[in-house]
């Protein structure tokens, strides 16, 4: 609790840009919204666009899986009165002005450096804030439809969704819980009845999964004996005396308080007899987010359900349902956007199953594996993280994949001890791609780039020595 007045400080100075923003805003009528292809994207764009249509404004939503020259050229083309970026834009500023768009970016990712103003740019990391784990682009969004709202507090509501979005970036998986703007966000939610937060087990699923597929499907943390054994997870459910069913499965929300607590302590028993220090009391329990408005027992109930279903559909190409989604559909849209849930679901799966065969290779001071087109560009990235169970902590790893244009996507992953180690991937992808000709950008502990095909060896062995500069600094400077 520290440092709770610094938070207030950069709470209150990033409000106050956004006020100016939303000045700008209200002025014109005919607004352009854009954003990002994944959760925290989609819950920022729904956001500003619920702001919008609460202020009876017109707007278009439009979505990009990175905002490049020619993204802009074709914002730029649609001749709004007034851009709005949220989720994106904090990388591309100077190229924004260049096309003399009246912009405002309400964006998380690292900024860079130029001399270029657009009308506002709201962004945690111009206030000493780490757009990584303190504040997401829906975040930042949501402090932007504050500001916007007609009466005080009539957009709180839509803290939820800047809660999902959070998530959706794993900015909770720092210290196990949203921290720094993030949790002043959750508060809000919180006062306004939409969200509640609690400490509970962080396998994926709680709403949705019978229990033994809970635990069958876990991935991080990875159970040995369990992940990936169905007639394990069943006998070892059995044994506790657990009941799996009766007319319906039972889901982890169905369980009573006694029976979570005798899973979560022979969970942790069966870890720790098997060797794995890595199943750590705080990767296993940490803290939940549970959308208080939606029905319980559907994926829009957890936080991190509701990401995931969210992914299942921009990073697909469709964007416009997840958006809908977002907006409230609960019928057509929801339906849509399980049925690709169920695709995405077998896409990783798939994924990981080919990282597991083919390997991952390690260089001096980062690892890494190519998909080819084994594995789509749009989720390579989620494939990456996951992919951590199976490879070496210690350093990052990277990941690519073919895109539909023959170019190179690369997907980066860090742990965050490693960022307290000195790794800032989105320095190091960005400054490498540029050095071979293509462009990156993102956090420390996440980023992307995509690069020429024919590069990949000379972008691997300049990603190496950057990442073995930035953790040999900081063991300079720690001694
Ligand atoms: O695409 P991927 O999931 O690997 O991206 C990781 C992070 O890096 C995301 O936040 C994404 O927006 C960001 N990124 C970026 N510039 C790129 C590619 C990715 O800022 N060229
Ligand atoms: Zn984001």
């Amino acid at each position: 609790m520290q440092d709770a007045p610094d938070i207030s400080l950069k709470f209150d100075t990033l409000s106050g840009l956004c006020q100016n923003a939303a000045e700008d805003i209200l002025r014109q009528q005919n607004l352009l919204v854009v954003s990002h292809v994944d959760a925290d994207g989609l819950t920022a764009s729904a956001i500003i666009c619920t702001a919008l249509e609460r202020l009876n404004k017109d707007y278009k939503p439009l979505f990009f899986r990175q905002l490049d020259g020619s993204a802009l050229d074709e914002v730029a083309d649609l001749g709004a009165d007034l851009v709005i970026f949220t989720d994106l834009g904090s990388g591309m500023i100077q190229e924004i002005c260049d096309r003399d768009l009246q912009a405002v970016v309400a964006d998380h990712h690292k900024p860079t450096a130029c001399q270029a103003r657009p009308l506002a740019h709201i962004n945690p990391h111009l206030v000493g804030a780490d757009g990584a784990t303190e504040l997401s682009g829906s975040g930042t969004s949501f402090l932007l439809a504050r500001a916007l709202a007609s009466v005080s507090g009539s957009n709180d509501d839509l803290a939820a969704l800047a809660v999902v979005g959070a998530v959706g970036d794993l900015q909770d998986m720092a210290s196990g819980r949203l921290q720094g703007l993030n949790r002043r966000i959750l508060e809000i939610g919180s006062v306004a009845g939409v969200v509640s937060f609690s400490r509970d087990i962080k396998l994926f699923g709680r709403q949705t999964r019978p229990v033994y597929k809970m635990l069958e499907y876990s991935q991080d943390p990875y159970l040995p004996g369990l992940s990936g054994k169905e007639d394990a997870c069943i006998a070892f459910l059995k044994d506790l005396g657990i009941r799996l069913g009766g007319e319906k499965w039972r889901r982890w929300i169905d369980l009573s308080q006694e029976e979570k607590s005798c899973m979560v302590t022979a969970i942790l028993r069966k870890g720790l007899r098997s060797g794995v220090s890595n199943i750590k009391l705080e990767r296993l329990i940490g803290e939940v987010y549970v959308l208080l408005k939606e029905q319980e027992g559907t994926e829009p109930r957890d936080a991190s359900e509701y990401s995931t279903l969210l992914n299942a559909t921009a990073r697909y190409g469709h964007a416009d349902i997840g958006l809908r989604v977002c907006m409230g559909d609960r019928e057509k849209a929801f339906d849509e956007a399980h049925t690709l849930l169920g695709q995405h679901r077998q896409n990783l799966v798939n994924g990981l199953k080919f990282v597991s065969q083919t390997g991952i290779t390690p260089l001096k001071n980062i690892q890494y594996f190519d998909a080819g087109d084994a594995i789509l560009d749009t989720i390579v990235g989620i494939v990456a993280g996951m992919s951590f169970q199976m490879a070496d902590r210690s350093m990052p790893i990277l990941a690519f994949a073919r895109t539909q244009e023959g170019d190179l996507k690369v997907s980066a992953r860090g742990t965050h001890d490693l960022v307290r180690s000195g790794l800032d991937l989105a320095d190091a992808l960005s400054r490498s791609a540029k050095a071979v000709g293509g462009v990156g950008g993102g956090h420390n502990v996440a980023a992307g780039a995509t690069i020429p095909a024919h590069a990949k060896l000379e972008f691997l062995e300049l990603m190496d020595n950057v990442v073995g500069e930035q953790l040999s600094r900081q063991n300079l400077s720690g001694t």
